[in-house]
């Protein structure tokens, strides 16, 4: 079964409640690490703790909600090994996993209404990489990780 973690800030807590049912429906393993109340809190410290989580082999897959999905997803690209992709429609959350390997999804509840959110989720999971050629281009990436000495 594909274990998923998720993560939201104040803004992204409701999609955030939507999506883990989805993924219950869909017969995934959910990890939610919060928040669990609405109360404002800073989208970095929820970015990473699913990233860590990701990182270290807990989840198969992070899906984190912010307003527009770009801070929460600036956060958890911090962590080396993170690839996560901020989606505002299938198309690019099924190449995502095909071509770039994204191992976090990111979007955001300002952006997207539910039913588009989880046909975003379901393209993302329904799509494996693609290996060969696109390879050796997230290998590049880890390099890049590498050389700056990040994570
Ligand atoms: C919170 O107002 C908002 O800044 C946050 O949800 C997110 O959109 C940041 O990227």
């Amino acid at each position: 079964m594909t274990r998923i973690v998720i993560s939201s800030d104040h803004v992204g807590l409701g999609l955030r409640k939507a999506v883990a049912a989805h993924l219950q429906a869909r017969g995934c393993v959910v990890e939610d690490v919060g928040p669990t109340s609405d109360a404002r809190t800073d989208y970095p410290k929820w970015g990473e703790a699913a990233a860590r989580i990701v990182r270290d082999g807990g989840a198969d897959f992070g899906i984190v909600i912010c307003g527009t999905g770009f801070g929460i997803s600036l956060a958890a690209n911090k962590l080396k090994g993170i690839r996560c992709v901020v989606c505002s429609e299938p198309y690019t959350a099924r190449l995502s996993r095909q071509h770039n390997n994204a191992n976090m999804l990111a979007f955001g509840a300002r952006v997207v209404g539910e039913d588009l959110a989880l046909m975003i989720v379901d393209a993302f999971l329904d799509a494996a990489f693609e290996g060969g050629r696109h390879a050796n281009r997230v290998a590049m990436i880890g390099d890049i990780e590498a050389r700056e000495g990040g994570g």
